[in-house]
């Protein structure tokens, strides 16, 4: 038998299989939905991994979510899971590094969250290799996507986010605090998006505007499934940390009493691996 958040005995089998999950996690989900209930969210990079799990949580929270990234099936199948557990999440693909398709996505948003609040940064590429053999095309591919986009998406929203008291969240990287070997370009990009967050923090803050930048170490996504390959790693999610945790430590900032801000949280797996491997984002 489980037991519900609020304390209540569900009489809910826990062997209940994939349907019977899906219906326990949406009552869960109704007596959480509380924290965000009138807030809106715009996610990007919530096609995949980290973005997507932060997309599910914040509606959980109660935030109406608008999901995007370039991979329109994807985010139809977030919507869909989001739909089936009674969440609020729209989507609306675009190639934010396009300024066109940013142009739209904002409409998007302003158009289908009742109040933007909350922005979560989470597009991302990643790129390893020496800096001697890393084109210049490529560290402007990184640049584009992990600052210019999401820098220009920050800019055009800042008086939605302004009016809304709100949250931006920009996922990092452990390389966007100290670079290691052959991420010369990726770990550039990531610590130019954390310059971007401490100026904007200090610019924002007396409007009420939190700015947190989340720095997480190897979690198990689809971006570091290509990194465990690379090194010719066997694939063990176990070892690292779940998109879910850092979904979670998001919402736990973004649901904090305005007085309060994180500015930075380092999420790490527990163990390190072993031995140590060639760099990782
Ligand atoms: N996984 C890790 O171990 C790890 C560690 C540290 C930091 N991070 C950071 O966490 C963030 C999320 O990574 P992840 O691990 O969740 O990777 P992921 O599963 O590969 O997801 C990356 C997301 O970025 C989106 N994206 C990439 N280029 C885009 C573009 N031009 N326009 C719109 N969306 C774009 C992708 O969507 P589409 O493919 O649909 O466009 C996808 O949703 C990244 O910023 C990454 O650097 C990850």
């Amino acid at each position: 038998m489980a037991t519900s958040r609020n304390g209540e005995n569900e009489g809910v089998d826990l062997a209940m299989g994939a349907d019977g999950r899906t219906a326990l996690r949406a009552r869960e989900s109704r007596s959480a939905a509380a924290a965000l209930a009138g807030r809106g969210a715009l996610v990007t990079g919530a096609s995949s991994g980290i973005g997507r799990a932060v997309a599910l949580r914040l509606a959980e929270a109660g935030a109406s979510v608008l999901a995007t990234g370039r991979n329109h099936d994807s985010l139809a199948r977030l919507a869909k899971e989001a739909d089936e557990l009674d969440l609020n999440v729209h989507h609306q693909a675009a190639d934010i590094t396009r300024s066109a398709d940013r142009a739209f996505l904002v409409h998007a948003a302003r158009g289908k969250l009742p109040n933007l609040a909350i922005v979560v940064h989470s597009a991302g590429l990643y790129h390893r290799g020496p800096i001697a053999e890393t084109s210049l095309a490529e560290l402007d591919r990184l640049l584009d996507v992990t600052v210019r986009a999401s820098y220009a998406l920050t800019r055009t929203l800042l008086p939605d986010l302004i009016a809304a008291t709100g949250d931006v969240v920009f996922i990092n990287s452990t390389q966007g605090l100290t670079a290691g070997p052959e991420v010369g370009a990726y770990a550039a990009a990531k610590q130019a998006l954390r310059a971007v967050a401490d100026s904007l923090r200090a610019e924002v803050a007396a409007d009420g505007v939190r700015v947190c930048s989340v720095f997480p170490g190897r979690t198990a996504t689809p971006m570091q499934q290509q990194i465990f390959a690379a090194e010719g790693r066997r694939w063990s999610a176990d070892d690292l940390v779940d998109p879910d945790d850092i979904a979670v430590a998001v919402t736990t900032a973004v649901t904090l009493p305005p007085r309060t801000t994180v500015t930075e949280m380092v999420v790490r797996p527990t163990r390190r691996l072993d031995p140590p491997p060639r760099p990782v984002c």
